[in-house]
């Protein structure tokens, strides 16, 4: 978790997720993925990182979204997450179907930033627009 003075352009919190991709654990695909989650609290500005993790045991593989969202949560609370940015090799990976669920339980309106190793960005987003209708705690009460 890195404090930052300010609110990060996209291109900087695309740098972010570029040097989290670098220590994913994906011996098993080689499909290495880089996120970057732009967070605030009490008026500070947060950047976390995440990477995927893969396992021996495949169906355990824990995507670079979650990650950063488990990193997050377990360094502070109340975080408000505002903008993520994912690297995939080509540019072209969105978020999979249950890190869009699982990223909705804490901002449904999330930014998404799609970009490339290069820092290319190829997509802008948000997470009304990956996951319409969705489920969240709202559905709960
Ligand atoms: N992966 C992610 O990290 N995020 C996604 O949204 C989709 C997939 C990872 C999981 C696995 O390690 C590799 O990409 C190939 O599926």
């Amino acid at each position: 978790m890195i404090t930052i003075d300010k609110p990060p352009t996209d291109e900087k919190l695309v740098e972010y997720a570029i040097e989290a991709r670098q220590r994913a654990y994906a011996p098993y695909s080689n499909y290495k993925v880089g996120s970057a989650i732009y967070a605030t609290h009490d008026g500070l500005h947060y950047v976390i990182q995440g990477c995927n993790v893969e396992n021996a045991s495949y169906g355990l593989t824990i995507c670079a979204e979650r990650s950063a969202c488990c990193h997050a949560l377990s360094n502070m609370t109340n975080l408000k997450f505002n903008r993520i940015a994912i690297i995939t090799k080509d540019g072209k990976g969105f978020p999979c179907g249950a890190c869009r669920q699982f990223l909705n339980e804490f901002n449904p309106s999330l930014e998404i930033i799609i970009a490339d190793p290069e820092g290319k960005i190829t997509a802008r987003t948000d997470l009304n627009e990956l996951l319409p209708s969705s489920f969240g705690p709202h559905s709960l009460k």
